[in-house]
């Protein structure tokens, strides 16, 4: 009896958490958004139901043409403890207006913004469809605009493992030593280069050629994904190699 009631109390308050209830669900890296932590469809605290999409995306009045994207933008700006790589690489402070996946996920999990601020759905807009926020909880990245000890992201990468790269108004320090995997998209990783107005397009180029959040994670959980947290790699690297440890995926060590 007293199990019953104990379980009972969990599945309350899971209920009451409502989105923090989906991430106990289990899902298979790979196999799409749905019934994948970004799947937000059926979220119990939604105040209504929602496309898969529509926390992310709309197909019109988006915040931006880029991305159509949907979900409310921080107001916060992001920096570093530190202004370089150890290679002499600067760090961006530019991540609230650079038009890169990187804000687009910081939107969510720097939990300044509700998760469900969305401009746009069925009509009606701008609204909050879920009021949950990221604040503090075990999937937030960058609170308060710190993005101390998280690895760089916005920065260039050494495609084709020379040196001299630039993105985002940022050039590869001359100190950074050049062991690459000379095209980590062979390994399923996305690369951007930056579209020369502030802004980042897929594709890398040999020159101009950058990393993002989504370089690692797939936000849809689509066939690049391989292992937890939806990440384009595996996380013990029990495959071996580059084409199973996400870290090996760019860094020839
Ligand atoms: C609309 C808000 C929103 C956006 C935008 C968003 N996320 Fe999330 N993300 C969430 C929520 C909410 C969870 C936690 C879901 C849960 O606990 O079930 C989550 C979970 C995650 C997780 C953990 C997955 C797991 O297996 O536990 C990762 C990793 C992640 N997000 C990365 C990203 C990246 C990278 C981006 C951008 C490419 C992004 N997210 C964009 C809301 C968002
Ligand atoms: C949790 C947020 C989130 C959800 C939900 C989401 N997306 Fe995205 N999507 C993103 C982000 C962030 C990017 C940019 C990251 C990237 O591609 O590197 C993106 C990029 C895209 C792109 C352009 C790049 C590509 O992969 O082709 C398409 C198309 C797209 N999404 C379609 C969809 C569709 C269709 C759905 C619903 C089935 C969906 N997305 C749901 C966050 C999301
Ligand atoms: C260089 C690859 C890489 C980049 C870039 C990257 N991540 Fe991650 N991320 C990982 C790995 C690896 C993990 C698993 C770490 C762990 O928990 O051991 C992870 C875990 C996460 C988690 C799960 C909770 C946690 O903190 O462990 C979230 C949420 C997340 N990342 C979001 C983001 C966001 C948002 C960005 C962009 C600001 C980002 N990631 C950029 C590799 C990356
Ligand atoms: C998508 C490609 C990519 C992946 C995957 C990746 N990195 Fe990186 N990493 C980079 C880039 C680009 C830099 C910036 C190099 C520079 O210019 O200093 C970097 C920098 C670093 C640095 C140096 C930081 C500093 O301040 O000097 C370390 C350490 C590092 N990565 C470790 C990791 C680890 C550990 C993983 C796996 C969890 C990983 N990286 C996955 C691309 C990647």
């Amino acid at each position: 009896m007293k199990n019953f009631t104990l379980t009972t109390t969990i599945a309350a308050v899971a209920l009451a958490l409502g989105i923090a209830g989906v991430a106990q669900a289990q899902y298979t890296p790979g196999a799409g958004l749905a019934a994948s932590p970004h799947d937000f469809s059926s979220a119990v605290a939604n105040t209504e139901t929602v496309g898969l999409c529509t926390f992310c995306h709309t197909p019109h009045r988006a915040i931006s043409t880029r991305l159509i994207w949907n979900h409310k933008l921080s107001s916060n700006n992001y920096t570093w403890d530190e202004t370089t790589t150890m290679g002499g690489t600067d760090l961006p402070t530019n991540i609230q207006t650079w038009v890169g996946p990187t804000r687009a996920c910081l939107s969510c999990h720097d939990g300044s913004v509700a998760i469900g601020d969305v401009a746009w759905f069925n009509k009606a807009g701008p609204t909050v469809i879920n009021a949950t926020k990221h604040e503090n909880d075990a999937v937030t990245v960058g609170a308060g605009g710190d993005m101390s000890g998280n690895h760089p992201v916005a920065v260039p990468i050494p495609f084709g493992n020379t040196g001299g790269e630039t993105y985002n108004n940022i050039t590869t320090g001359d100190d950074v030593v050049m062991e690459w995997v000379a095209d980590p998209t062979t390994n399923g990783i996305r690369l951007f280069r930056d579209s020369g107005d502030g802004s980042a397009i897929a594709g890398p180029e040999e020159g101009n050629a950058g990393i993002e959040c989504s370089s690692c994670h797939d936000p849809h959980n689509a066939s690049t994904v391989q292992g937890p947290y939806l990440l384009r790699g595996e996380l013990d690297g029990s495959t071996g190699g580059a084409s199973g440890y996400i870290c090996l995926k760019c860094h020839a060590k």
